[in-house]
């Protein structure tokens, strides 16, 4: 990548992202208050955040860091009709690094391409959300030991879901076992899918959640995300598909772990949060050493 960018998770080799992985787990032993004491982090999102742009700031403030940007676009000139091109030039004459969130699928691509400083998605419309697999992946290691040969369950949007995609991608390197739950509407893409195929995986495709939970060893539960559709009626008819139950749980694997990127609405029920097998909230924490090692990673100082 231009400028040691990420900007998909397939511009990570398995070697690249095993490195990432080892490094966040020194972060989680070690901090390092001082390592980027002379870097300037500039954070643009775009479009609304929590996790991804708290745990980053989390992160670059951990690191000795300082962050400038925006929180909401229409602060900036782009409320003036700044184009992307223009607004990513200039930020990265300013700053070391760009953390950008953006709703338009391809525009971290697009500003890799036009910055001066290396540019991490921190999400771009509903194609790819990197950062979030990293976490994932970090999370799924730490959860079951071993990242190879396991069995996952894709629940929800798989159309729109950022998340989704970038996980299935970097699952391939692992011999995963897909197990695809969605409405019809919202089945994996196409494109997406082609990446389980080419590896050769195997996977089966479902619209009932409750014939998959006993031999999966993650439940990756997405949310129907209102904002992506521009048909409100889809949205409505789809939306309350999937509610994970704590009582759904009773015959699933000793090793399960439910997984949400978060934010949820209501596709997790509240009475999950207290089983052991409920990961939702461990998983956001560990974008901190995750983004702690991307950020250190990229920049060259690891
Ligand atoms: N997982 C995730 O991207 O959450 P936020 O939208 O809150 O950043």
């Amino acid at each position: 990548m231009k400028n040691n960018s990420l900007v998909s998770i397939t511009d990570y080799s398995k070697e690249d992202i095993l490195h990432i992985l080892d490094l966040a787990a020194h972060f989680e032993r070690t901090p390092e208050p001082t390592l980027l004491q002379d870097k300037v982090i500039a954070s643009l999102f775009f479009e609304p955040s929590t996790r991804t742009r708290l745990s980053f700031e989390t992160a670059i403030q951990r690191l000795g860091g300082r962050i400038i940007g925006f929180t909401d676009s229409s602060s900036s000139s782009v409320k003036k009709g700044e184009s992307l091109r223009d607004t990513i030039t200039n930020i990265s004459l300013y700053a070391d690094l760009i953390v950008m969130r953006h709703p338009l699928d391809g525009s971290a691509r697009f500003a890799s391409e036009v910055s001066h400083v290396p540019i991490i998605n921190a999400g771009d419309g509903a194609n790819q959300h990197p950062t979030q697999c990293m976490l994932d992946l970090y999370s799924i290691l730490k959860t079951q030991g071993t990242l190879e040969n396991l069995k996952i369950a894709f629940v929800g949007d798989l159309k729109y879901g950022r998340t989704v995609h970038s996980l299935v991608q970097a699952m391939t390197q692992f011999n995963c076992t897909y197990r695809l739950v969605s409405p019809i509407e919202l089945k994996l893409p196409r494109g997406v899918k082609q990446h389980i195929k080419d590896a050769n995986l195997e996977y089966t495709q479902h619209t009932e959640l409750d014939e998959v939970i006993p031999d999966v060893d993650i439940i990756y539960m997405t949310r129907i995300q209102r904002e992506r559709f521009a048909d409100p009626l889809e949205y409505e008819r789809v939306k309350n598909s999937y509610v994970l139950r704590n009582a759904m749980l009773d015959k699933s694997k000793d090793n399960l772990r439910v997984m949400h990127p978060l934010p949820r609405v209501n596709e997790i029920s509240e009475d999950v949060d207290a089983n052991p097998k409920a990961y939702y909230f461990q998983q956001a924490l560990n974008g901190v050493y995750v983004r702690e090692a991307l950020l250190a990673s990229i920049l060259n100082l690891k």
